[in-house]
């Protein structure tokens, strides 16, 4: 089998080194959400202290290398999390008491936390139970459901909520590199199309998209571009407004945050436009037998109580991100993946997915040996990767495999967690042999 297979690389271009980074904080209630710069740490293994989800039972170091499926937390957010459960803990919106007013001022501070993490207005910020969640808001909120655009390389996520909902889904084919093709997307696209929904980065090949070019071509037809962002928030740099998209979906624990939060950013006057997709306490204006009129944005869209305690420890991770810088980060995980690819090119029978200067995920098959064999055995050397279809079966199909093994890194990960999964790839072949 030849590594140069369909979805393939052209030779990276500027990879980045790693910086410097600050350490930080998280915000809390009482805390400013300003992360404070003490000594400057290394990416990788300065920072793996922050992480106690990284310490093996053994002792051994565990090479983590599924920050795509879901990042570690570290401890600022930890505490975040425990003192908004614990010492602080109260609902949100309705109490008349202290404790609850301070809560629900943690509350809306992490939505401007979040907001600000993707250059957004606060009034943008619908927190959402994940990436999943805030997809299928539009999907099934949008009043003119007529064609949306997908492509090729799309979660589950971003798929299934457009069929259920009705949509007629339009499918945009991939570059052989692995990208979305947008010259495909121009001749597909139609003034019928409502929606074109694109993951920013690929979860199997960390392809990135050119957002802009994606938004020109949406308009263009006048569709509204939605970004499926899980991937990008914890690797890239991310402005909406620099991406010129209309909604951006994520997830607080790809972002080193909990699990049950995510966000859903939505231009506002769209949000304006768009009715409740579910009803409850907290996103009415007025209630009868009647008639019931609802609130405005964001809160039409929160039914019901909030993940109160998993969004004060989405603000504290955004805080936890930004101290670090994203800048770095990418640079960092670039680094990772063109020494990662670079070993695994230099292996006999292993076929490398995904365009080289893929953000920080790298998915790749071996000849012979299946991805959950491959994933079993590296687990015997503490070493954590993804095998298997990863939501994206269309995308298997494409790639004319069942199944790939992923590594994907995180600011945490370093060459030591390279080597160790080159030296497992190594065994592996030779167990096979
Ligand atoms: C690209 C992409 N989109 C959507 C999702 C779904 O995210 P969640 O399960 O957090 O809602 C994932 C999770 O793996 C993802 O990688």
């Amino acid at each position: 089998m030849s590594e140069h297979d369909p979805i393939l690389p052209e030779l990276a271009s500027g990879r980045g080194t790693a910086r410097e980074a600050g350490s930080g904080v998280g915000a809390t209630l009482r805390q400013s959400p300003a992360a404070t710069a003490t000594s400057p740490r290394k990416l990788g293994e300065d920072l793996r202290r922050d992480f106690p989800g990284l310490v093996s039972a053994d002792g051994k170091p565990w090479h983590y290398l599924d920050s795509a499926a879901t990042a570690q937390k570290p401890q600022a957010v930890i505490d975040a999390v425990a003192r908004a459960i614990g010492a602080d803990y109260a609902t949100v919106h309705r109490g008349v008491y202290t404790r609850s007013a301070e809560m629900t001022l943690g509350y809306e501070a992490a939505r401007r936390r979040v907001a600000q993490f993707v250059g957004g207005r606060e009034d943008e910020i619908v927190f959402t139970r994940g990436a999943t969640e805030a997809i299928n808001l539009v999907a099934y909120a949008w009043p003119d459901k007529r064609r949306v655009l997908l492509s090729e390389l799309e979660h589950h996520s971003n798929i299934v909520p457009w069929q259920l909902a009705g949509w007629q889904v339009d499918v945009c084919p991939l570059t052989d590199d692995g990208r979305i093709d947008l010259d495909a997307a121009e001749r597909l696209l139609t003034p019928d199309h409502a929606m074109v929904a694109f993951a920013h980065v690929s979860n199997v090949l960390g392809s990135v998209l050119d957002a802009p070019r994606a938004a020109e071509l949406a308009h263009a037809v006048g569709a509204k571009l939605l970004l499926d962002g899980c991937q990008a928030v914890p690797r890239l740099p991310v402005d909406v407004a620099a991406l010129g998209c209309d909604f951006y979906a994520f997830s607080g624990h790809k972002l080193y945050g909990p699990t049950g939060i995510g966000a859903l950013w939505g231009r506002h006057e769209l949000l304006e436009a768009m009715p409740p997709w579910q009803g409850g306490g907290a996103m009415i204006e007025r209630v009868t037998f009647d008639k019931t009129t609802f609130a405005p944005p964001p809160q039409r869209f929160e039914a019901g109580t909030p993940a109160i305690v998993e969004a004060i420890g989405f603000g504290a991770a955004c805080d936890y991100v930004s101290a670090i810088g994203l800048e770095a980060i990418h640079a960092h995980e670039a680094e990772l993946v063109a020494t990662l690819r670079e070993g695994l090119r230099g292996m006999n029978d292993v076929r490398v997915f995904g365009p080289e200067d893929s953000a920080g995920i790298v998915s790749f098959a071996l000849e012979g040996i299946h991805p959950h064999d491959l994933g079993t055995i590296l687990d015997e050397e503490n070493v954590a990767i993804r095998a298997g279809h990863h939501c994206a079966q269309p995308l298997m199909d494409r790639l004319g495999v069942p199944a790939t093994a992923r590594a994907s890194f995180g600011l945490y990960s370093d060459e030591s967690d390279v080597a160790a999964l080159l030296r497992g790839i190594e065994r592996t072949k030779r167990i096979f042999g």
